[in-house]
């Protein structure tokens, strides 16, 4: 709540055995069923005071629970239970925080908890942080990470250039994912690369390693050296480019949800695979995650009546990616470290000059230290803010 909205109040109750209805003061009505509310008594007998933690089961609560009263005691309700004559208190805050009705929106993961972009949406602004302030400043590192859970995607400047700094990055915010890649990646020209990332030529927009089961929610490359020429990054919403899928062919983005397809990466020492769709959504049917890497495809195990409709939804949705309006590019210059959702925003280079070094240093991370970190941070400030 902002510091100028009026407070939510209770403006009345009533209950029958099955339910308990509010009436709160904007209007808008509370409808918490007897089964659920029992669930969520928080008394010490049901919830571990320090934890918070519950300590009952669900088969603990009889399966004919009902309400036999409900009275306001100033900021709270208190419920009686039958046939256990159990009582609840709830804060009436309690209440407001956490009832289906205000509070429906529930899953940062999916488009309808982000602000989606194409390349007009920053009017050349993009998000960025100055890592010194990253650093110290609790309020800058909210927003930026509150830029992050938005958009994708923030730039942090004046980065030291110290090798393996992208770790002690990510430990602002969270833990290292490591994989068989190692805790970081060095991202230049390799002889023999077993990556096509790892040679000068330009990538297409794309996920990273879609092969992993979890994939890393979260991707940074830090520059320590860019003097070829070309190598400008590419970044592009994903979740946009779905919605606008879904809206010229609903079809192909249904395909794409239900379809499950074949990722792969083999070197001498490794041998990932994964089955999974494109796109993933939620219960109400948007999106929570894309996987998309042309170059990781492996063996298409596909049903052959399904071949033709997979390749037509495939090719627009590749197509869609490919379009400008929808891309931002940039040239990541030394001292700059992008990070993004790597669930969501697709990544992309030009190729680059043989003369001249180009240097990034990657690693990856995943989306719960920084949401946990985010949420910490957000709990800090309305405290404060008391
Ligand atoms: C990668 C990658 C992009 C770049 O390493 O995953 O896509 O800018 N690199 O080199
Ligand atoms: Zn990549």
């Amino acid at each position: 709540m902002s510091i100028n909205e009026t407070p939510i109040k209770l403006e009345k109750f009533s209950f029958t055995e099955n339910q308990l209805t509010i009436i709160w003061s904007d209007g808008r009505t509370s409808q918490l069923a007897a089964i659920w509310l029992r669930d969520h008594c928080q008394m010490p007998q049901s919830r571990d005071p320090v934890s918070g933690q519950r300590l009952l089961n669900i088969t603990d609560i009889p399966v004919d629970i009902r309400i036999a009263n409900v009275a306001q005691n100033d900021v709270m309700l208190v419920v009686d239970f039958a046939p256990d004559s159990h009582q609840s208190e709830f804060s009436i805050s309690w209440l407001l925080d956490n009832c289906y009705c205000l509070n429906v929106q529930m899953d940062v993961r999916s488009e309808s908890g982000k602000k989606l972009w194409q390349k007009s949406s920053f009017g050349g602004k993009l998000p960025r942080c100055n890592y010194d302030l990253f650093c110290d400043s609790p309020d800058s590192k909210q927003s930026a990470l509150q830029s992050f859970k938005d958009f994708g995607f923030v730039i942090l400047d004046d980065v030291p250039g110290n090798e393996g700094q992208v770790l002690k990055v990510i430990n602002q915010f969270g833990f290292v994912r490591e994989t068989n890649y190692g805790p970081l990646f060095e991202v230049r020209t390799k002889v023999d690369a077993n990556n096509l990332a790892f040679t000068n030529l330009g990538l297409g927009c794309h996920l990273d390693n879609p092969y992993r089961d979890p994939v890393p929610g979260i991707q940074l490359l830090h520059c320590l050296q860019s003097s070829t020429t070309g190598g400008e990054s590419i970044l592009q919403d994903g979740f946009m480019a779905a919605n606008i899928l879904r809206d010229e062919n609903p079809q192909h983005f249904e395909t794409l949800c239900r379809q499950w397809i074949n990722y792969r990466f083999q070197d001498t020492n490794t041998d990932l695979h994964s089955r999974v769709p494109m796109f993933e959504t939620n219960d109400k049917n948007e999106i929570i995650k894309v996987r998309y890497n042309n170059r990781s495809i492996g063996t298409l195990k596909l049903d052959p009546d399904q071949v033709t409709e997979f390749y037509a939804a495939y090719r627009h949705y590749a197509e869609i990616i490919e379009r400008e309006v929808l891309q931002i590019q940039f040239k990541l210059n030394p001292g700059e470290l992008m990070m993004f959702d790597n669930t969501r925003v697709l990544h992309a280079r030009n190729g680059y000059s043989k003369g001249g070094v180009r240097h990034l240093q990657g690693a990856y991370s995943d989306l719960d230290g920084l949401y946990s970190t985010l949420n910490t941070l957000k709990t800090k400030t309305l405290r404060l803010a008391d």
